[in-house]
């Protein structure tokens, strides 16, 4: 039946080849474990894609209940957290996983810069990374804000004064950011727009990029 289905969807979309694409791909040696064990640090940027995507899904959920007005952002995650099915574990899942894929990031960051991964002809690739590392960040600082209690607030507030003491640039990043002269309902609304469409959107097309690389170019070699 299953077999039927398959050669019924392979007839009309070839897809046997992509599959094989990617199934078939040989690892090389000195990045298997088994090997080496040394070679576990090439798990990082798969761990870091991992929680990427748990991101993602647990942040579609959120926003089937986050409500992004002053008025009722805390209440709509404090209902989502209290009563709803699953809530706590969908809201616990992205507040602990936002923390553990900076700190992936970083020990995959880190297996690149250490393994020399960034030289000739990954250079790109490490560019377009850089731009991810800031992407990243940007969506931690700006989904902190969002449950708008005090602790988001006043933490947001000290972020927005930082980037507002930068010569020359900081006031119009500030008002950017904040969409006005005080952290407000203006703060929260952009800050939404900004964590679920912008830099997710800026994200999947980086990744993408990344990937591309990483398959055109193969994995760097050993030592
Ligand atoms: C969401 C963040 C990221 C994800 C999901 C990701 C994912 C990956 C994956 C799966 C690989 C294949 C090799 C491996 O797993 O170690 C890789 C390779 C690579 N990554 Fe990332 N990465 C991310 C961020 C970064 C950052 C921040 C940098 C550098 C600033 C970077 C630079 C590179 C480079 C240069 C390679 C090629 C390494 C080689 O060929 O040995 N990546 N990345």
């Amino acid at each position: 039946m299953m077999q039927k289905m398959y050669d019924w969807v392979d007839e009309r979309l070839n897809i046997t080849p992509m599959w094989r694409d990617l199934a078939d791909h040989e690892v090389p040696e000195h990045v298997n474990p088994a090997h080496h064990f040394s070679a576990f640090v090439y798990c990082f940027g798969g761990l870091t894609f991992f929680i990427t995507v748990i991101q993602i899904l647990s942040g579609m959920f959120l926003t089937m209940y986050y409500v992004p007005d002053v008025i009722n952002a805390y209440e709509s995650v404090k209902y989502l957290q209290n009563e709803v099915a699953f809530g706590v574990i969908v809201r616990g899942m992205h507040h602990w996983g936002a923390s553990l894929v900076i700190v992936m990031m970083f020990l995959h960051t880190l297996r690149v810069f250490f393994t020399g991964a960034y030289k000739k002809p990954r250079e790109l690739n490490w560019v377009v990374g850089v731009l991810i590392f800031f992407v990243m960040l940007g969506l931690g600082f700006t989904g902190y804000l969002l449950p708008w209690d005090n602790t988001a607030y006043f933490a947001t507030k000290v972020g927005v004064q930082i980037a507002d003491s930068v010569p020359f640039i900081g006031p119009y990043v500030k008002t950017l950011l904040t969409g006005g002269d005080i952290l407000g309902a203006q703060t929260l609304t952009r800050f939404f727009a900004i964590h679920v469409f912008f830099l997710p959107g800026a994200l999947l097309g980086l990744l993408g990029a990344h990937f591309v690389m990483i398959r055109s170019q193969g994995i760097s070699g050993p030592l």
